[in-house]
């Protein structure tokens, strides 16, 4: 019986006798049903056999239609085969399939099946090959269900005239958009012909055209090989403007002189990362500002980064996101993680070097103010997640990837790696990670291999000893953890903590909104006393009006002590910071505090705010929001 055929035949028996298990008593059932962690794969959320068939090159055939919200594509999969095997397993989400074909000149159609699907990881497409093939021709569009991609409608855009559509791939949400081996561990170079209504420019995280053409066709190619979630595109009535040499922003005509004067630290900041870890590997660095519904602050498609433009707050004050995407062209993008459950690999690296750049650029003393905010981020976070969670190396079986997107990742950690080079001082630091970025360039990597890679080129040869498995296998933060400090935040958070004194207050009261950074006012809203009345509040906002300040993150603060304190004055901002931003870092929080609040009248209040907004947000926005709607 060939493979695929079995391998059906076998997720049909495993759902025949679950559901006969199912009927049988139910404490048997949940002893027996319970399935064991496969200790075979490196990624336990892909289906592809990846031991058997991997893509090395995909070319993509695409049609992009804004009538009816979908892509026609045809995914060209050029394969080698690792072992003999009858079939080649494709992940897919909510695609429809229309046909699949061997052969470059001469297609020929094969056969295929479909497995379970699954609410996480989409359903297994299984492609029989035989041992001469190397072209597999995936025929398929998108769906209204499809994950990966958010259509705009043009009021939905700055500009209100044309439609806008992009795509977010990270974590496991590319096979919602193209059928493929849908797993960090693989890496394979790509190219595209993308066909848009003539009045768009079409991007990609590629080599990009700077200006539209007539005949809205595009051709695009990424030559060094990149892992699946960092293929993306977004297609808009869009502008280019150079910011240097080899960088430079696009973003709606409205938009983009603001977006660029924002920026335009953008190719020095390309020098400071250089200066620190060695030359730039992926040639043009650009940006993307997208509408107000892409659901994270920056996202590192290579070459191109898509960025939220509540980044444009008009002073420069957020362009630590900036850093981070540019660092993820080291750490993430050129050295992968080969699981998700390795996330900190990408993104607690990323942080760590965000942070050296902003110091390159701003100097130590801004450089510390970051830090001290995350480690408060941490400690609150520490509070939050189950103890198991606060391990860098996560257990993410039969979990959505996106549950390890925690603080842990990020700045448990940059922490790790603060510690370390405090020990062995930054010169030998600097070296180090400079190797391990060439000697894994273009690779993928488990934690395993990073610990063993940090035993022999670092803490071996140095004689040094270091507790690297308490930090990456235990939970919560190790006694070493070096310790920050800033005074600027120490003197801000010494006025939020003693407003009550006349003698501060009088000193408070001629402080403006200018005279201290974004960041020191996000500190001193945390650090207000628990029990600040609404009516201080109002008076705080009488003097530096947070509440339409225009900067998403001191707003995002003040709604958050808001909600808590039950000030409803600001409702009608909050309602307008909503009901336009998608960014989850705001929404998720904001709204899960209004479905709990202690004042009925909250939870009314997002119910109809999340029902007239929803259609401003993204696919997975929108799910995680009804997620917290249930709950509550
Ligand atoms: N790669 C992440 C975003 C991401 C991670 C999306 C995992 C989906 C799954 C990106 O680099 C990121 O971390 N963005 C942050 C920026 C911040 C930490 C500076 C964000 O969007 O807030
Ligand atoms: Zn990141």
């Amino acid at each position: 019986m060939k493979q695929y055929l079995k391998a059906m035949l076998s997720v049909f028996l495993i759902s025949l006798i679950s559901t006969i298990l199912s009927c049988s008593e139910k404490k048997e059932v949940e002893d027996k049903v319970v399935p064991a962690r496969p200790n075979n794969r490196v990624d336990l959320h892909s289906h592809a056999n990846l031991d058997e068939v991997k893509t090395k090159h995909l070319h993509l055939d695409l049609d992009v239609n804004f009538e009816n919200n979908t892509i026609y594509g045809i995914a060209r999969h050029s394969i080698e085969q690792l072992k003999e095997t009858d079939s080649a397993i494709f992940d897919i989400k909510y695609l429809d399939i229309q046909k699949v074909t061997v052969g470059k000149e001469k297609e020929k159609e094969t056969d295929y099946v479909i497995g379970q699907h699954d609410p996480i990881l989409g359903a297994p497409l299984l492609v029989a090959i035989d041992s001469s093939v190397q072209f597999i021709n995936i025929y398929y569009k998108t769906t209204d269900k499809t994950e990966a991609l958010d259509w705009l409608a043009p009021e939905l855009t700055e500009g209100k005239k044309y439609p806008f559509m992009y795509s977010q791939g990270q974590a496991v949400l590319t096979r919602s958009w193209i059928p493929l081996q849908d797993s960090p561990s693989n890496r394979i170079t790509y190219s595209a012909n993308v066909k848009v209504p003539n009045e768009f420019l079409a991007v990609m995280s590629a080599n990009n055209p700077i200006e539209k053409n007539e005949k809205g066709e595009y051709h695009f190619e990424m030559k060094q090989p990149i892992p699946s979630y960092l293929i993306a595109i977004a297609i808009g009535n869009l502008e280019y403007k150079s910011l240097g040499e080899n960088c430079g922003i696009y973003a709606e005509p409205e938009l983009i002189e603001a977006a660029a004067h924002e920026f335009e630290d953008l190719a020095k900041m390309i020098d400071a990362a250089e200066s620190i870890y060695g030359t730039y590997q992926w040639d043009q660095y650009d940006l993307l500002l997208l509408p107000y519904s892409f659901p994270f602050g920056g996202m590192e498609n290579p070459r191109l980064t898509f960025l939220n433009p509540t980044l444009v707050a008009g002073d420069q004050s957020l362009v630590s996101v900036i850093a981070h995407e540019l660092a993820h062209s080291w750490s993430g993008n050129l050295v992968t993680n080969a699981s998700w459950e390795d996330i900190w690999l990408n993104e607690g690296f990323t942080v760590y070097f965000e942070n050296r750049i902003m110091e390159k650029l701003y100097g130590q003393d801004v450089a510390a103010i970051h830090q001290v905010i995350e480690f408060e981020e941490l400690q609150r976070s520490l509070k939050k997640l189950d103890d198991e969670d606060t391990k860098l190396k996560l257990d993410l079986f039969q979990r959505n990837p996106d549950e390890g997107l925690t603080d842990i990742a990020y700045i448990k950690g940059a922490f790790f790696l603060r510690t370390l080079e405090e020990l062995v001082g930054r010169p030998t630091f600097d070296q180090f990670i400079k190797n391990y970025f060439n000697d894994f360039s273009f690779k993928t990597l488990k934690t395993e291999e990073f610990i063993a890679y940090l035993d022999k080129h670092l803490l071996k040869k140095k004689d040094l000893k270091f507790n690297t498995a308490e930090w990456i296998y235990s939970s919560g933060i190790p006694k070493n953890c070096i310790e920050v400090k800033s005074e600027r935040l120490d003197k801000i958070q010494d006025f939020a903590k003693k407003l009550d004194q006349p003698k501060v207050l009088s000193k408070f009261k001629k402080i403006k909104r200018e005279d201290r950074t974004t960041q020191e006012w996000i500190s001193f809203i945390r650090h207000l006393p628990a029990d600040i009345t609404p009516k201080e509040m109002k008076a705080i906002d009488k003097q530096l009006s947070f509440k339409d300040c225009g900067n998403s993150e001191i707003m995002f603060e003040w709604y958050l002590l808001s909600i808590n304190r039950g000030y409803t004055l600001v409702r009608p901002s909050m309602e307008k910071f909503l009901n336009r931003t998608g960014r989850l870092k705001y929404i998720e929080p904001l709204y899960e505090s209004l479905f709990h609040s202690r004042y009925e009248s909250d939870k009314t209040f997002a119910l109809k705010l999340f029902d007239k907004s929803k259609k401003n947000y993204h696919p997975i926005a929108r799910q995680s929001i009804a997620g917290l709607a249930k709950m509550k």
